[in-house]
């Protein structure tokens, strides 16, 4: 297993999409600050329903993949190929734009917390024009991995290794190879899970 340092940290900038989303966008802020394959990541965070009830109503994406992880809320995705799915707590939503999708993201609650993170992912330059493709998560498909040293780690894509066990999570075999964990710790916590496969 190799380590790898971090570079950079990115503070987020608080800004708003969709049709009036309050969000905190970190990657995709500035056209100055490159770290392909990753073109943006937002993370929404309201206890206000004004802040998220307008939602994202139908637009489109092409060329690359959205992430969608769930922490608190709900959200009925769909599209015009007539997938459509609950994004519940805990739960995530794969999507490859490929060649083109209309899609629709909107907020099933009219109060309450609605927390999560959407990240898009480029696609490689012979991938952008495949068809789209949509992968719900159902929250019980996500493996949890109690860490040695306290806390705990959710593998949504990729496989890490705990305790010389593998805990690999649904999304697999991605071009980018993408390792996608939300990783809770304690106050003052530490983690060093190795990736498994290599790096
Ligand atoms: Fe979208």
């Amino acid at each position: 297993m190799s380590s790898r340092r971090l570079q950079q940290i990115i503070r987020s900038v608080a800004t708003s999409d969709g049709a009036g989303v309050s969000l905190r966008r970190s990657l995709g802020q500035s056209q100055t600050t490159r770290v392909d394959p990753f073109l943006m990541l937002d993370e929404f965070s309201s206890d206000d329903p004004n802040d998220y009830i307008a939602g994202f109503p139908p637009h489109p994406h092409r060329g690359f993949e959205t992430v969608t992880y769930m922490l608190d809320g709900h959200m009925l995705h769909e599209d015009h190929l007539g997938n459509r799915g609950d994004l519940l707590p805990g739960g995530a939503q794969w999507m490859s734009a490929g060649r083109g999708i209309i899609h629709s993201e909107m907020p099933q609650q009219e109060s309450g917390r609605m927390r999560g993170f959407q990240l898009w992912i480029n696609l490689p330059a012979a991938e952008k024009m495949k068809p789209a493709a949509y992968r719900d998560i159902r929250p019980e498909e996500i493996p949890q991995a109690v860490l040695p040293g306290g806390g705990e780690a959710r593998v949504i894509a990729g496989s890490i290794v705990v305790d010389d066990r593998e805990v690999a999570g649904p999304v697999q075999g991605l071009t980018t190879e993408g390792l996608y964990i939300d990783v809770r710790l304690p106050v003052g916590g530490t983690v060093c899970p190795g990736r498994a496969g290599g790096a």
